[in-house]
């Protein structure tokens, strides 16, 4: 599949009192046309970072990109301008977060912030732009679009606020949809509607997507492959029934013990995963899993693991996957 991202051993720090916090170490990774990608990860493993890294949304200071690229249709984003930046976020790149209180302007009627984005961008007339906000509002599963149009962000429910995010994220029709925990702050029922909007737009409009999010649930009904990230790495990736049936890496299986499902049945219990994540100050030299892994060889502690591949789409970083590791352990 032709990627329209690839992200490149991208490297983000940021500079605080206490030293350098190293958020990103040596990210890779790559989106296909269509393709609906997920990245999952405990709090901090640098998920967001990454994403307004894409964006170039990260304040600088106090963040730091150090090195890397990041190819987005065949051109570096991080060497574009601001204003080449404004030109492809919101036309190209569409994003949705967590939170659409704070996205969305609380002053301004919803009908507008979606005109504005369509006229800014695609130079519709205002007459343009309200017809294809209106249709973008139905898309998204608004009743009475016409009525709704005319008010202002805190006259929606929460859900129906993400609804209009995602119909502003989408009006411009972007190749890539960025959604960071976009349901994150909502109720189950609601959270699974948001969804279904999501998938539902995905399949019209062919958008290609990084969802990051904490439900796997949410992984399993509308991703096709899976990055697992740990404390600024990949440590692995797969489609999604790799990681959810053949999980290689030690964390990736403690992770899927911890995190929550939509479909979780009363009772069974979430096993979190021992331990904190290392200092970003000072990572460690070796495997970042390493001092919370039960199978951690003393190799783990020195030397970092390369990649360990099992199929076209699946490969692991630890050094008990090591083809030569069973030799080692056992001499
Ligand atoms: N503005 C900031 N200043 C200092 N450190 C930050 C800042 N933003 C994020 N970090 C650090 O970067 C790391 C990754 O954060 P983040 O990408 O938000 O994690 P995630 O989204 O996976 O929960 C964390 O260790 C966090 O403390
Ligand atoms: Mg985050």
């Amino acid at each position: 599949m032709e990627p329209i991202l690839q992200v490149k051993d991208l490297h983000v720090s940021f500079h605080v009192k206490g030293g350098e916090v190293k958020a990103v170490r040596g990210m890779n990774f790559e989106i296909g046309r269509g393709e609906t990608v997920a990245i999952v990860g405990e709090s901090g493993s640098g998920k967001s970072v990454t994403a307004q890294t894409i964006m170039r949304l990260i304040p600088s200071p106090p963040s730091d990109i150090k090195s890397g690229q990041i190819i987005f249709q065949g051109d570096d984003i991080l060497k574009k301008t601001n204003k080449e930046m404004e030109a492809i976020r919101g036309k190209d790149i569409g994003m949705i977060f967590q939170d659409p209180m704070t996205s969305l302007n609380p002053t301004i009627k919803v009908g507008k912030q979606i005109t504005e984005v369509l006229i800014k961008h695609q130079k519709l007339s205002s007459a343009e732009a309200k017809e294809r906000g209106l249709e973008m509002l139905k898309l998204v599963g608004i009743k009475n679009p016409e009525e709704r149009f005319n008010q202002y962000p805190h006259e929606f429910s929460g859900g129906m606020r993400q609804r209009v995010m995602i119909a502003i994220a989408l009006a411009c029709r972007p190749a890539l949809l960025i959604a960071d925990e976009p349901t994150t702050a909502l109720d189950v029922t609601i959270q699974a509607q948001i969804m279904d909007v999501m998938k539902d737009m995905q399949q019209k409009l062919g958008t290609s997507i990084i969802l990051i999010t904490h439900d796997l649930g949410v992984v399993a009904g509308m991703c096709d492959r899976v990055i697992v990230m740990y404390a600024g790495e990949v440590v692995e990736t797969g489609t999604k029934w790799e990681i959810f049936k053949n999980p290689q890496h030690p964390y990736t299986k403690g992770l899927l013990r911890s995190m929550p499902r939509l479909d979780q049945k009363k009772g069974e219990p979430l096993i979190p995963i021992i331990g904190t994540p290392p200092d970003l100050i000072k990572p460690p030299v070796g495997c970042a899993f390493c001092a919370r892994c039960d199978e951690a060889m003393k190799v783990c502690e020195r030397i970092n693991p390369g990649a360990t591949v099992f199929s076209d789409t699946q490969m692991a970083r630890c050094w008990n996957l090591h083809p030569m590791a069973k030799e080692v352990q056992s001499s």
